[in-house]
């Protein structure tokens, strides 16, 4: 596996495959690799083509009030996890922006509602990095997952205004026996609090079933002791949620049955 820190020598890399006709396909992740950032790998190798993986905790996305400083960092296990996985390329970089750096991207329309609405100017981060890591990269492949839906129509609505050549693989979420979505931010949660957590998905699966899911989840999640609903709403044919737990907030979501 090439170990690359540098953005400058990421692109060139990047330049030097697609010159030799190779097709990159791009795991963009912010780290603390679990089992949901490994299934969309593994869609990635399908593609026959080499394997990028992404590791950036990228200050942009973070409100002033988040958790960026707290973010979980674990270069080595996350570098042997990769090693592990058969990645072709992990591109870890310490920083992308200059200290004068003064240029954005920013969606307009799907970005404002659900996440969009807790977390002002998220998306812009997000929309920014991607845009900058399909640079570096060159990636003609790009996978997401469905854990964050509002994300994978955000840069799906960037890549095809913005006419970037790239494909979006989408990957369904991924989750622990318990049935809560894997996320780096799990490891916040004590255990009696992940033991709570568990009915989040276990009341967002029945809501997506019934016809009256979004009310019904809201009243049912507003139930739970500890609970407070930050937004259920119907989205791309699924119900999404976010809830906060304590202080630790949450997201999931599940295809509509009815
Ligand atoms: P991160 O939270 O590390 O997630 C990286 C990718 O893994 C995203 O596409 C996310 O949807 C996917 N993912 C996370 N948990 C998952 C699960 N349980 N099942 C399936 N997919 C899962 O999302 C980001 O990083 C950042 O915003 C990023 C796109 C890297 C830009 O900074």
């Amino acid at each position: 596996m090439r170990f690359i820190e540098d953005p400058e020598e990421m692109q060139a890399e990047g330049l030097r495959l697609r010159r030799g006709g190779a097709l990159p396909a791009l795991v963009p992740t912010m780290g603390a690799l679990h089992p949901g950032h490994l299934a969309l790998v593994q869609r990635a190798k399908e593609e026959g083509a080499p394997v990028i993986v992404s590791i950036y905790v990228n200050p942009l996305q973070f409100g002033p009030q988040e958790d960026f400083a707290a973010y979980p960092r674990q270069e080595e296990a996350d570098r042997q996890t990769c090693e592990a996985a058969g990645v072709d390329l992990l591109f870890s970089p310490r920083e992308l922006y200059a200290g004068d750096h003064s240029t954005y991207v920013t969606e307009e329309a799907l970005s404002f509602g659900r996440c969009g609405r807790s977390r002002p100017g998220h998306f812009r981060g997000v929309a920014t990095v991607v845009a900058k890591l399909l640079n570096l990269t060159q990636a003609a492949v790009a996978v997401f997952g469905w854990k964050d839906a509002q994300q994978l129509s955000v840069i799906r609505r960037m890549i095809r205004d913005l006419a970037f050549p790239v494909r979006v693989v989408p990957v369904e979420i991924q989750r622990d026996l318990d049935g809560l979505a894997w996320s780096s931010r799990n490891r916040y949660l004590s255990p009696e609090q992940r033991k709570r957590a568990t009915a989040f998905p276990r009341i967002l699966a029945e809501a997506a079933r019934r016809p009256d899911g979004r009310a019904w989840a809201t009243v049912e999640l507003n139930r739970m002791p500890g609970f407070r609903v930050d937004y259920v709403e119907v989205a791309d044919g699924r119900l999404c949620a976010a809830v906060w737990i304590d202080k630790i907030r949450l997201i999931d979501n599940f295809p509509c049955e009815s």
